[in-house]
Order: C-alpha cells, then structure tokens, then sequence
C-alpha cells in the first residue's frame, strides 16, 4: 500500500489542479519542458535546410506512440503528443479520484476553451459548439435546421456515411430531396467542382452540405469557392471537415462556410470524445439544439449546441494542450510540413508503372490524406506488407464500383520523408511482383 498523502483530499486535489504535488508537479514541469523544446527548435528551424532536419526529428520525438510501429492512418484515429498525455491523465485522476472537484472545477474550463478552439480556426467563442465527435456535429446540424418536403440539399458522391445517415433521416423524417451532384472521383480542379455544384442548383435548393477532407480520394473542397457560390444563390453550406483541425490551418472567416464540423482526435493529436462544431454568427438562430437541459431557450450563440449533461472535462483539458502544441509549431508550417509530405508521396507513386493516384496534385486541392489503386487485388496485400515488413499502418478506402477503392496513406508531421519512401518501396515491390505474374 502506498502511504496516505499528508494533504487532505480536498487540498491535494486543489494542489493537482495548481500542478503543486510530487508527481503533478513532473507532469506540468514535463509539458513545460515540452513548451520550451519547441521554442527552441523553432529558433533553429530556419537554419534548417534537410527536408526532415533536426526539428521534425525532435518533433516526433514528443509524440506518445509505440515505436512497434507508424501510424499512417490519422484519418481514422492518430497519436497523442506526450504532453496532451500528460494532461488527460493529470484531470482524469481528479474526476476518478474525486468526484466532487470533477463536477464543481473542473467544468470551469469549458468557456476558456471555447475562445482557446475559436481563436485556433478564425472564429469568434459565440461560434464554436463543443461536440463530441464530427458524426454528432453533423447530426446536430441536419437535425435542428427547419426544412420542408420537398427542400433540397446537394451533396457530393463522395460523402461519408457519418454525413450522408442523418439527412437519409431528414429525408424520412421531414421529406427533403437528397440530390448527389456527381462529382467524378478523379475531379481534379476548382473550377470543375464548383460547375457541377452550380449547374444543381435549382429553386428548391436550400443547402450545400459537402466534405471538405474528402475520406476516399483525399480531395479538399474548394470550400471558400463553394460558400461564395452558395451564399450568392441565398443557399447555406455545411462542410465535414472531420479531418480538418490539425491537418489544415483552417481560418473560417476565410473559408465562409455556415456549419463545419470536424474532429480533433484525427490530427490534432486530442483525446477521442471531443468535437468541433463552427455555426457562423448568421446561422446560429437557423439551428435547433438537439440535446439540452435548462437554458437553452435563451442562448443565442453556438453553445446550445453543446450536448448537455456530464462530459469528460479531461479531454477539454487536453484538447486545450493539444491546441496549444499545434499552435507552438505553428499551423501553417504544419500545413506545409504535411503538403511537403504528400507531395513526395504522390510524386514516388506516379513513377511506379501501373498505380492510379486517386488525389489531386494541387496543393489547393489537396493535403494530408493520399488515395491510390493498385489493381490486381493487390490493395488489401499491401496494407499487410508495409505493416509487416516496415511497421507502417495504412489502410483500404473507396468503392470499387465507384471508381475509388484503392490505399489510403496519411503522411502527419511526425513521419519523415523515410517512411514515405518505405510506402513507394512497398507498392513498386508488389507491383514488380504483379508485372511478372501476368
Ligand atoms: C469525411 C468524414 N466525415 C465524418 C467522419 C466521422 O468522423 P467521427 O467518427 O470522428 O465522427 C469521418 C471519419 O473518419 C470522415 O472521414
């Protein structure tokens, strides 16, 4: 058994708060010491000519992940840095260990967060709903937007299921029209996508409701292009930015959209169990909440949308560490970083006879997610040999009807150029094997 803290419950939980005691203090002294590692590469990264140097080396070093292997698949779930770790576990230990301080302190982080995450896209607080996840943001959206039978909404036919199931239930529910503009997997510029949006758009149109980090191909949207477009027809727009926050320096104003939703626990480096919701300031009183307890009635802003009730104000914390990280590097050289990392990615790729890049090669149209066929049935094969052989973890995407199934590569800012490398080597070796078999 260990020994009894001499400090009463009450005041050591004060004093984890405060970062005061034993081990608490290592913890806030270790995410200090992170702060300050950071700090300093940033002062040498300017010197820094190797395409992965010193600083993205040191990077990845402050990320919490097994060495067994190399997670290439932030699109479904990606790694926490050390010191986000650190700080979901320094509050979850309060809200485990006493429950009093859980429910009556460390809620208090909820409104400073909400500037913290506005100010990290652009936004003002009165925008920013905090979800639990992308497909909970996107429901609250679709769900509480008054429509009629007969309304149309336009979508895109590369949409996610998390984004197509609640308006499959709006359409149920309240007899809209779902119309699929038909966007050809290989669409490759702007002026291409925002044609097909406009050339849909009829007088019942009422909404744009679209991805902006396509999951099958690795598309971006041209989002500002599409608000602009929406805006000027008197139509709204709802982007699924699920990969987003962490990938791209998103800055809302900037991009004009009315709803985005996205999710943290991607790129970001954030605990699972938090979301972004963004409601521009014009469409806040277009929403009905979804999931309230007393007050709602008289919230006018973007935060009665949060789901009420008890949440895991941990991972608040930790998502306000893991903004913190991101914005200690920097958002826009980790735009660059992860842009730098795709292009070298699809750049090996085009020099391996036979592969179809499935992604754009505009920088505009394109970031941290690479989708790419084999054929052959060789796609399946080569998650199984990268994983094998150099402990990379990829994964299968699309739809083979559709033109879209293929590999889908992540390339975040805490791989390095070796590892992209290693995913070519993988699809030139199984590709060699493929000539020779037919
Ligand atoms: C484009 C897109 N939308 C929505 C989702 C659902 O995200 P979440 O599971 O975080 O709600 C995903 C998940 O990967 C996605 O890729």
């Amino acid at each position: 058994m260990t020994a009894p803290s001499p400090l009463s419950r009450r005041a050591f939980t004060r004093a984890l708060l405060a970062g005061s005691t034993g081990s608490i203090a290592a913890l806030g002294g270790l995410n200090a010491a992170i702060a300050q590692k950071i700090t300093a590469l940033n002062q040498k990264f300017l010197d820094d000519e190797a395409p992965d140097g010193v600083y993205w080396e040191e990077i990845r070093r402050l990320y919490e992940f097994e060495d067994r292997f190399i997670m290439m698949n932030n699109g479904t779930l990606g790694p926490m840095p050390k010191s986000v770790f650190n700080t979901l576990m320094r509050y979850h230990r309060v809200q485990v260990t006493n429950p009093y301080d859980g429910y009556s302190i460390l809620p208090a982080v909820r409104e400073s967060l909400r500037t913290k995450l506005a100010a990290f896209v652009g936004a003002s607080p009165e925008e920013i709903a905090i979800t639990s996840n992308t497909t909970e943001g996107l429901n609250f959206v679709i769900g509480g937007l008054d429509l009629k039978p007969g309304d149309e909404v336009l979508m895109s036919t590369l949409e996610h299921p998390g984004h197509i199931g609640p308006w499959k239930l709006k359409e149920k529910r309240a007899g809209i029209v779902i119309k699929e503009v038909p966007l050809s997997a290989t669409a490759k510029t702007v002026d291409e996508i925002v044609g097909a949006f406009a050339a849909a758009i009829t007088p019942k149109t009422r909404i744009i409701s679209i991805s902006h980090t396509v999951f099958i191909t690795g598309l971006i949207m041209p989002l500002k292009e599409l608000s602009r477009l929406a805006h000027d027809k008197g139509l709204l727009l709802l982007a699924d930015s699920a990969h987003g926050i962490g990938m791209l320096d998103l800055d809302m104003k900037a991009l004009g959209v009315d709803f985005l939703a996205s999710s943290p626990y991607k790129w970001l480096g954030a605990p699972t169990g938090v979301g972004l919701l963004y409601v521009r300031k014009e469409a806040v009183d277009k929403v009905w909440p979804t999931v309230v307890s007393s007050g709602w009635e008289a919230n006018a802003a973007a935060s009665k949308l949060d789901p009420s009730g008890q949440r895991s104000d941990a991972a608040l914390y930790a998502l306000g560490e893991a903004l913190d990280f991101n914005t200690r590097i920097g958002k826009s050289r980790i735009e660059r970083r992860i842009k730098v990392l795709a292009a070298r990615l699809k750049q090996g790729l085009a020099e391996v006879p036979g592969v179809k890049v499935h992604t754009p090669a505009d920088p505009y149209l394109s970031a941290g997610l690479t989708a790419f066929s084999m054929g052959g049935g060789l796609e399946p094969k080569l998650v199984d040999f990268v994983r094998e052989k150099y402990n990379l973890v990829v994964r299968t995407t699309g739809n083979a009807k559709a033109g879209t199934y293929g590999i889908r590569v992540s390339t975040p800012i805490y791989v390095s150029t070796k590892e992209v490398d290693m995913v070519v080597e993988g699809v030139r070796t199984l590709m060699a094997h493929k000539g020779r078999a037919t």
